[in-house]
């Protein structure tokens, strides 16, 4: 498909844009069942970053899926490529010199493994959100887990669609055990370890 397509180089290097906001860029993958506290957390985050001035950018998945990928459902082929379009974002902003938080169930480790390659090395931090399955369907905040239960949704991660815990996450978040306040201030010490702030 890329034949006789030609790559640019563009005058102004990824060097420059990262001097200019004056810390790394990065992408925290976060990955979670639904209901697990990906959204809330990477909100919190953010929040956080912007009073440090940091340059954030959230993607999330219900939001992205109301535009760019609109057409994509829920079988395992639509996640993968959602995932891939995904990463292929998360890395123009990163390129750019954005600290980027994705919020997606992102469900199967060889997609997250994809993103991590499409990365220049160290930039792609996986965020777990172990939320058990029991409690994400005892908060149920959108009522999803119900209709998944009764058949009226199908493909539910977790009840008949299968979710891949991560094997070595840069950080693991147990948020049944942690506050909010406690999680923001473990990611904010995994940034400082990895020197992105
Ligand atoms: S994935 O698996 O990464 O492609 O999913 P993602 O793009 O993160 O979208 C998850 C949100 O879509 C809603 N939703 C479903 N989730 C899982 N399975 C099915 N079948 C489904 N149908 C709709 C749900 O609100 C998810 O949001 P979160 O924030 O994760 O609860």
């Amino acid at each position: 498909m890329t034949e006789n397509v030609v790559w640019h180089r563009h005058s102004v290097s990824e060097q420059q844009r990262r001097a200019l906001k004056g810390h790394e860029p990065s992408v925290l993958w976060f990955t979670g069942l639904s209901g697990s506290g990906k959204s809330t957390l990477a909100n919190a985050l953010e929040r956080r970053l912007a009073q440090m001035g940091v340059h954030t950018y959230l993607l999330d998945g219900d939001n992205v899926r109301h535009g760019l990928n609109r057409d994509l459902g829920f079988s395992d082929t639509d996640r993968v490529e959602n995932i891939r379009r995904i990463g292929e974002v998360a890395k123009l902003f990163a390129d750019a010199g954005t600290l980027v938080l994705t919020a997606f169930i992102s469900p199967f480790r060889a997609d997250r493994a994809l993103v991590e390659q499409l990365l220049p090395q160290g930039q792609f931090l996986e965020i777990f959100v172990d939320t058990p399955l029991a409690e994400c369907e005892r908060r149920d905040p959108k009522g999803l887990y119900q209709k998944a239960r009764t058949g009226e949704i199908r493909h539910f991660t977790g009840i008949d669609s299968d979710y891949e815990p991560p094997l070595a996450p840069a950080l693991r978040l147990d948020t049944k055990a942690q506050s909010i306040e406690e999680c923001v201030e473990a990611m904010v010490t995994l940034l400082k370890q990895r020197q992105v702030l």
